[in-house]
């Protein structure tokens, strides 16, 4: 995916402030934290069109060809649906506190809706995950909306363009809250949503792949914070009683830094890249209404275009009570950082979500930069990040849903210093930002396995565990970072820094080890070709031969 679209290289100077220091402390998080592992229905599922399972938008719009990097599918991805019980064994290896995945809306209701069909075999691969998580002590973390909306929904309505969406999102919710809602306490309703707007209704990078340019995305995004707003308070109405779980969302966020910390127009500029980022979602839900910057910036620039109203929708005072304090907890999903500077977008020419903003994003050449072109690692972001919840939205629960880091495809190392460091180095801004007095109760590292990484397809890989894609048995194999996160997390945090290294070094002894498995894997691979497909065409040949041969003997014969 390309968040940064005006993005370019530029030598900047780490700020400096309070609250950011580059010492390691040595200190673990506080007793109950939960560590977790992340994934997410499509991505890691496969079995797209099997057991009664509907088609979803990611289905059709991976199958068009120029969609998708070398137009990879997740049809078969990790083969999740069926290897669940391997990789709830890894997990447990791992020892995990909980597990984040999510349901597909499709395998459970094939049409999207509840009053059509209802498909039992969908519902018993999720009842029999969540089973087995918790017999396992690993708490199912459950998000209902992973971008996988049923195809019949965008066909007939226009997906998350279409009001009705709400009504047909909450009757899933409420099925998915009667079926698993004994059992699973923490729901997340929905992932991403900037995502889901930005890059499916107004760039079209992602299903289902439409350029409503400088309307699209506002549309959606009010649409989904509704959607959000009604399963909360039918979770309230029906559930929360008996069930006592929790309901949040999942919003993801860079941080944005100001160029020049001493220029006003450059923290402005960064404030308006946070508040349209992440604001455009949390302040309706936390304060009942879109961040005024927006308001002010979206009007203004609708107002020069001509437009008799603002391209950003209005809720009325009904709604703006009806969505304020719906979230039990607020997941975030956190993995890079952007400079900030001020750039006039003039309108008329073109307006969209990006130039609404007046702002450029910069990035330092100096920060690593592993894997996806968009993700530099900058750990003192997340800090700050952080602390930007805290004290906008009256210091909620948060649970990090998701951080992690990817590598090229072609990398086939399962050494991997450069995540165990993403991960050491975002893991200790996370536990200072907890000693800043930020309210966090989980750590989610993002992902268990590599996987389908949407328009991307399989070239940028965020995996704990390697999965080899060319067999078709999807075996997984441990990155050295697995070592390093079991480490983390049975230590509950950083105990002190000498261990830090000791396992390091460790995880990388035991990876060694895990390559030469994955070397010799390509010519598993082949025996089974050999043995499934060789072996049996010639034997089908020969006993065609055989039979044309005899047949002409007899004839000779007669
Ligand atoms: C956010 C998305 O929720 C997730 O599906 C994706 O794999 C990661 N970002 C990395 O791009």
């Amino acid at each position: 995916m390309t968040f940064f679209s005006f993005a370019f290289p530029i030598l900047m100077k780490k700020p400096m402030s309070p609250i950011v220091n580059n010492l390691l402390i040595v200190f673990c998080s506080s007793a109950g934290f939960s560590w977790g592992a992340g994934s997410s229905a499509y991505q890691t599922e496969g079995a797209w069109n099997v057991d009664g399972k509907g088609i979803s938008i990611w289905d059709a719009f991976s199958h068009k060809k120029g969609k998708i990097f070398l137009n990879d599918t997740a049809d078969s991805s990790c083969e999740g649906y069926y290897k669940f019980k391997d990789d709830i064994a890894l997990m447990k290896d791992m020892k995990l506190n909980h597990y984040r995945f999510s349901i597909s809306w499709p395998r459970i209701l094939p049409t999207g809706l509840k009053s059509e069909k209802i498909n039992e075999k969908g519902i018993k691969y999720y009842s029999d995950l969540i089973n087995m998580l918790l017999d396992n002590k690993i708490t199912p973390i459950v998000t209902l909306y992973h971008w996988d909306l049923p195809q019949v929904l965008h066909e007939k309505y226009g997906g998350w363009h279409n009001i009705s969406m709400v009504n047909y999102f909450n009757d899933f919710a409420n099925l998915c809250f009667e079926r698993f809602g004994n059992r699973v306490k923490y729901w997340i309703t929905f992932n991403n949503p900037w995502s889901i707007a930005v890059e499916g209704y107004e760039t079209g990078e992602h299903a289902p792949g439409l350029k409503l340019k400088g309307t699209g995305a506002y549309k959606a995004a009010h649409h989904i914070i509704k959607a959000h707003a009604k399963v909360r308070h039918t979770y309230d109405m029906q559930w929360r009683s008996k069930q006592k779980g929790l309901v949040g969302i999942s919003l993801t966020a860079d941080w944005g830094e100001p160029v020049d910390i001493s220029n006003q127009r450059d923290i402005e500029a960064a404030e308006r890249y946070i508040q349209f980022y992440l604001g455009w979602f949390a302040t309706p839900l936390f304060h009942g209404d879109y961040p005024q910057v927006m308001k002010d910036y979206i009007g203004r620039k609708s107002g020069q275009q001509g437009l008799g109203a603002s391209r950003l929708p209005v809720f009325s005072p009904q709604e703006k009570s009806y969505i304020k304090g719906t979230c039990d907890f607020l997941g975030l999903g956190h993995f890079t950082t952007r400079y900030v500077t001020l750039k006039n977008y003039p309108s008329g020419a073109g307006d969209n979500y990006f130039s609404d903003r007046d702002l450029a994003e910069l990035v330092d050449p100096q920060w690593p930069d592993p894997g996806s072109e968009w993700l530099y690692s900058v750990p003192w972001g997340f800090r700050r990040l952080l602390n930007f919840v805290k004290t906008q939205y009256g210091n909620p629960m948060i649970y990090v849903t998701e951080n992690g880091v990817s590598e090229k495809m072609l990398c086939t190392d399962l050494c991997d210093d450069w995540r165990m460091k993403y991960f050491k180095d975002y893991i200790n801004e996370m536990l200072k930002a907890i000693k800043d007095g930020v309210n966090v109760k989980g750590y989610t590292a993002w992902s268990l396995l590599d996987s389908f990484e949407w328009d991307e397809g399989f070239s940028e890989r965020f995996g704990l565990y390697y999965v080899d894609f060319r067999n078709k048995n999807k075996p997984r194999y441990p990155k050295a970072s697995v070592h390093y996160y079991k480490r983390i997390i049975s230590s509950n945090g950083f105990p002190n820094q000498r261990e830090v290294e000791s396992w390091k070094r460790k995880a990388v002894e035991t990876c060694s080890s895990s390559n030469q498995l994955l070397a010799a894997d390509p010519l598993i691979g082949h025996m089974e070709m050999v043995t499934e497909i060789v072996v049996p065409t010639v034997c089908t040949l020969c006993i065609l031969i055989s039979a044309v041969f005899f047949m002409f003997l007899l004839r000779r014969r007669l």
